[in-house]
């Protein structure tokens, strides 16, 4: 691919004929015996009419199997001028960082807004605290509700289906700092199915995670992640909570009654909820 550029630029100054005072030995032949106009690309050089005969090659898009509209918008948008990106980036930070000074957020980012109006209307905040400092429920913030789910498809299974389904049983990180947790020591966590959507449910859990829990979120994975949430905005996505798929992609090291087998769409696409990390990446990777 990186020939392209190269070769382009040969042929464009043979195009360009006598005027060019080109350096290049290859191009200079075909530049000043130039008396037709077809010439210099019939003589030229072999290695620059091979280059061009192969510039159509390498242009004609490979039979690439079909991604999920969302991973093609995530990629889609990589393809921005990488100072365009930092902004976007950037975006999200002051929104949560105005949203502790000021009356109203300036800047309008929907995932972030509609997240953290989610955790407050459906009584997350009641029982965890406005900043997720804790009360009747764990403190989520400083890292907290990290260190008990280092992937957030463990920490989903547990806020849908709630404590009481999973009383005594040991849930999140077995090795976490403090101890393990057991369902049912602290008191009663709600089961979210039936009261929020699946994205929803995705929702409250981006905002415990990255506003609240202080999680990183600029790995591919995540920002794929907050691609497909804010599409899902738009579109109005109303999905039930379906448990099943929830615990197919979960832990079974970390979640009663996981499976881990993963969830794939008829292309073999991972289409489990949440961020996609490949295998031995950091989940919270910067
Ligand atoms: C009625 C109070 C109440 C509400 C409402 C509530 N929680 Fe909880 N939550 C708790 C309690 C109590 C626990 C601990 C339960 C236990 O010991 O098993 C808990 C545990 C959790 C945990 C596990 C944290 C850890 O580190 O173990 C998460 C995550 C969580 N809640 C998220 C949420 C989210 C998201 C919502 C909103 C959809 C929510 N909670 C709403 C009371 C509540």
């Amino acid at each position: 691919m990186t020939e392209i550029p190269e070769h382009l630029l040969k042929r464009s100054r043979a195009a360009k004929g006598k005027g060019d005072d080109a350096p290049s030995a290859a191009v200079t032949p075909a530049a000043s015996s130039a008396p037709a106009a077809a010439a210099p690309a019939a003589s030229g050089p072999p290695a620059v009419a091979a280059a061009a005969a192969a510039i159509p090659k390498d242009a004609a898009p490979e039979p690439a199997k079909p991604e999920p509209h969302y991973i093609q918008a995530a990629k889609a948008r990589k393809k921005m001028p990488i100072w365009a990106f930092m902004i976007v980036l950037a975006l999200p930070i002051w929104a949560i960082s105005f949203a502790g000074t000021m009356q109203e957020v300036e800047v309008e980012d929907e995932l972030f807004i509609e997240s953290a109006a989610l955790y407050t209307s459906s009584g997350c905040a009641g029982c965890h605290g406005a900043g997720g400092g804790g009360g009747t429920g764990y403190q989520l913030s400083g890292g907290e509700v990290i260190k008990t789910f280092p992937a957030p498809i463990d920490m989903m299974v547990h806020v849908a289906r709630g404590s009481a389904a999973i009383g005594g049983e040991q849930y999140g990180d077995p090795n976490r700092e403090g101890g393990a947790r057991i369902a049912g020591n602290r008191g009663n966590m709600p089961a979210q199915i039936g009261a929020l959507t699946e994205l929803e449910l995705e929702l409250v859990i981006f905002h415990e995670r990255t506003a609240l829990g202080g999680e990183e979120f600029t790995s591919a994975a995540y920002l794929e992640w907050m691609e497909h949430l804010r599409e899902r905005i738009e579109e109005g996505d109303e999905h039930e909570i379906e448990i099943d798929k929830l615990l197919a992609c979960a832990d079974p090291a970390q979640t009663p009654g996981a499976t881990g087998e993963g969830l794939f769409d008829d292309e073999g696409n991972n289409i489990c909820a949440g961020p996609h990390f490949e295998a031995g990446e950091e989940i919270a990777a910067g």
